[in-house]
């Protein structure tokens, strides 16, 4: 099941917001510690007007809520809650065990959730947080803890599959970004209900997901835990990635018990040691594209030439490393022209620079590589057979296409060009940068009626032949372009 939980200061706002929730969760958490001055009067008004279940919170400050009033005050706010027939209340461990004892052994068919929340570290003693709230005798226990490391979510993972096994109600929280997985898996491994946010900056918790996506993209609480496959993106940072949704929704599209998931990751080795076992499949993103490489069986022979790679695939337990950046910028640059006879200039010698160069050579009949460090470009035209050159050097007359594989241009910089405007004249201008998705390069091509490729092209071509390698199922475009626009543009 998924909650929404609430940031609402108020029952008028917390009834208008329960309207949107309508059909996207199963359950809404009214925070009424976020109310000024929360009364049995708002538990009454919003129980009258409830879209789906109520559970009611009051968090004290020491438990990381808000709540202003005394211990005696929020204790009895709770308790009203049960009287007038809160489907559920969450009361704190921290409340004492004869506290949590008085809710438990009250009259009602209110269902106690008790709580215990780690918001400074995630605990190294789970098991005994996990006796404890169990011996409540509470119809749930929830544990929520701040994940250090990814691993963390790995720990809650077995201990949910444990509650399970011992008939337990549990939720089970990794907080923070490093906690985002444990939000989209967590149900799948048996948590009772995963939280999420009405929208993204309504968030009562770090990490919490927008409950759109949470249903949408993710599936949460269709995922089936039995053949579930684990796709999803390493890098630093991941959080503006938008890949999830691309892929999310084409398993979905297609039917496959799949997920992809964001990795914010610190040390790539010590994630692939760790997480081996858990994921069928990888796209890898900065700053990690050249350092997987160590930790993979094997490697395609182009990525192997390129010396990057943006897929991983699990084959029979071996990890094996691909790059369909290549074959992504060919398809994004056919389908807007042909490459025979066209001369052809690539500004940039990093990992995606190196990945087009590979794709290109042979294909067209000069390719010329400008890069700011000149050695660098200089080796990468030597490895390629093409021609290293400098912009005030070029013949742009005799140019056919220029290639930004830079990141100049990329947010936060989005006013910066790799290049003089005037180079631009009847060029065809491929920026293989997506965020922005219209950068200044394209932007000032398109007012001087060039053709233009963008990186949004590249980045679905890409993730399509990724979608290839994990699944053998080919992505329909149309699918794809549609998502796109209604997911990915803003
Ligand atoms: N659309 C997609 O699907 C897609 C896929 C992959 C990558 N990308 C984008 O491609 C861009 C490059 O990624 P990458 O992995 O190739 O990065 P990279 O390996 O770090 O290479 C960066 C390149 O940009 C050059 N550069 C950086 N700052 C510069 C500046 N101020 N002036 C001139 N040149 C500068 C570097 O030149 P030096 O050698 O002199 O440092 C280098 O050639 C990123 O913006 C990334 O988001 C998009």
């Amino acid at each position: 099941m998924i909650c929404c939980s609430l940031t609402s200061r108020g029952r008028e706002e917390a009834a208008q917001d329960m309207q949107f929730v309508r059909g996207r969760a199963d359950v809404i958490e009214i925070r009424l510690d976020y109310f000024e001055e929360p009364s049995s009067d708002d538990i009454s008004y919003l129980l009258d007007r409830k879209p789906c279940a109520l559970l009611f919170t009051c968090r004290s400050k020491a438990e990381g809520g808000r709540f202003s009033g005394s211990e005696k005050e929020r204790i009895a706010l709770l308790k009203e809650c049960i009287s007038l027939g809160a489907d559920y209340v969450d009361i704190e461990w921290s409340s004492g065990a004869s506290e949590v004892s008085s809710f438990v052994k009250m009259e009602k068919s209110t269902k106690i959730i008790v709580s215990s929340h780690h918001f400074e570290q995630f605990p190294s003693d789970l098991d005994s947080v996990y006796a404890s709230l169990k011996s409540s005798k509470a119809d749930i226990i929830k544990i929520a803890s701040m994940a250090d490391s990814l691993s963390d979510n790995l720990v809650l993972f077995d201990l949910l599959k444990r509650a399970k096994k011992e008939s337990v109600s549990m939720i089970g929280i990794a907080m923070g970004e490093k906690g985002e997985i444990s939000r989209v898996l967590n149900v799948a491994y048996g948590s009772y209900l995963t939280y999420g946010s009405l929208a993204r900056g309504k968030e009562t918790a770090p990490g919490q997901i927008p409950i759109e996506h949470l249903k949408k993209a993710y599936r949460v609480s269709s995922l089936k835990p039995e053949g579930l496959k684990v796709y999803g993106l390493v890098g630093n940072p991941v959080s503006k990635s938008r890949g999830f949704l691309l892929h999310n929704l084409l398993f979905k599209e297609e039917g496959i018990n799949a997920v992809y998931l964001n990795f914010l990751v610190d040390d790539i080795d010590a994630f692939v040691s760790d997480f081996r076992d858990f994921f069928d499949g990888l796209s890898v993103t900065m700053p990690f594209k050249s350092s997987i490489v160590s930790s993979l069986d094997e490697l395609d022979p182009l990525a192997q030439k390129i010396g990057a790679v943006n897929t991983v695939v699990k084959k029979k337990g071996k990890l094996v490393g691909y790059n369909t950046d290549a074959q992504g910028a060919l398809d994004a640059l056919l389908e807007k022209t042909s490459l025979q006879g066209k001369k052809v200039v690539l500004l940039g010698a990093g990992g995606t620079a190196r990945a087009i160069g590979y794709a290109l050579v042979g294909k067209v009949s000069e390719l010329m590589i400008v890069n700011r460090s000149a050695d660098k470009g200089e080796e990468l035209a030597k490895e390629l057979g093409a021609v290293h050159a400098f912009l005030s050097s070029i013949d742009w007359k005799s140019v056919d296409i220029l290639i930004n594989a830079t990141s100049v241009g990329m947010s936060p910089r989005i006013h910066d060009m790799p290049i003089d405007r005037k180079y631009l004249d009847r060029l065809i201008v491929f920026d293989v940068i997506y965020n922005p998705l219209v950068t200044k390069l394209l932007h000032e091509a398109e007012r001087m009626r060039c053709k233009t490729v963008s990186g949004l092209s590249l980045f679905v071509a890409q993730a399509a032949h990724q979608f290839t390698l994990w699944t053998g199922k080919k992505a329909d475009p149309l699918f794809m372009e549609d998502c796109v626009l209604q997911y990915m543009v803003e």
